[in-house]
């Protein structure tokens, strides 16, 4: 079967200081149907950037994404992608926010509007349908965030650092409910994260990030084998910690 979503010799460089910095080198990864897959990196080697190309949101100086068989290299609108500062219109209700990429889309609205009310309830914003973001908890405002993007009518969500800002208690209750409502609907996630617990517990494969430019540099599997035995678990927690231990030195955030 081919993969949901293929990058292929990704590469991007930006200005920066009146120089051309390259961020990001041949860049390469398939996504399987169904497949949950974390990258874990030091801060700044090209995480994001290369979340932005697969999304359309930036053009890569050489290589292509090809969804569902489809060059999409440079064209925004066939991923859900929610960025690493997503944030709710706070003028809008939690269905209006939602209701954002069918605007956008130019999409039916009436039946966009039926396909919410399915899925407010697997959201569990039923009750939060006319609620405005300050009204909000910080988990309740990241699943309006989560449904937003699922509502770009995608298969495949990029998540960039999407539980960054949750205290520790909801940030874990969202991990739970992430993994539940990525099996049900079965999607295709590719999720940027500091946290190596994160990545090990929602995580099919996991790919670590390195270097200046960035580049994909090891891929593990994490099976459900591996998940149910702690003693796995803990030495493939030290294995990425070893991973990443030079970026370490060069200053990573403390929570990788
Ligand atoms: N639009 C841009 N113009 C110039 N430089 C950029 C731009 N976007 C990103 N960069 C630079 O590219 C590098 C990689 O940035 P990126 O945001 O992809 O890193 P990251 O791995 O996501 O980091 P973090 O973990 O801190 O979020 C950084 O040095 C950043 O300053
Ligand atoms: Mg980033």
């Amino acid at each position: 079967m081919s993969p949901i979503l293929s990058a292929r010799l990704l590469s991007k460089s930006f200005w920066l200081n009146g120089t051309i910095s390259p961020i990001l080198k041949d860049a390469s990864l398939d996504l399987k149907e169904g497949e949950f897959l974390s990258i874990i990196g030091a801060s700044g080697c090209g995480k994001s950037t290369f979340l932005e190309l697969l999304a359309g949101v930036i053009k890569p100086d050489g290589g292509s994404v090809v969804y569902q068989d489809k060059e999409i290299t440079g064209k925004g609108g066939s991923l859900g992608y929610m960025p690493q500062d997503d944030l709710l219109f706070a003028w809008l209700s939690v269905t209006e926010n939602v209701l954002l990429p069918a605007r956008i889309g130019k999409r039916d609205i009436k039946e966009a509007k039926m396909r919410i009310n399915e899925l407010l309830p697997i959201f569990g914003l039923e009750e939060h349908r006319n609620h405005l973001p300050w009204q909000l908890s910080g988990g309740l405002r990241q699943r309006t965030a989560f449904l937003r993007t699922y509502m770009t009518n995608t298969k495949v969500l990029l998540l960039d650092e999407p539980f960054a800002n949750l205290d520790a208690i909801t940030r874990k209750q969202l991990q739970i409910w992430l993994k539940d409502i990525a099996h049900k609907l079965n999607l295709s996630i590719i999720l940027v994260t500091h946290d190596i617990g994160e990545a090990l517990v929602l995580s099919h494969r996991i790919i670590v990030m390195k270097g200046s430019p960035g580049s994909f540099v090891q891929s593990y599997d994490i099976s459900q084998a591996h998940k149910s035995d702690t003693d796995t678990m803990q030495s493939l927690h030290k294995e990425l910690l070893a991973a990443l231990d030079l970026e370490m030195v060069q200053g990573i955030q403390p929570g990788i």
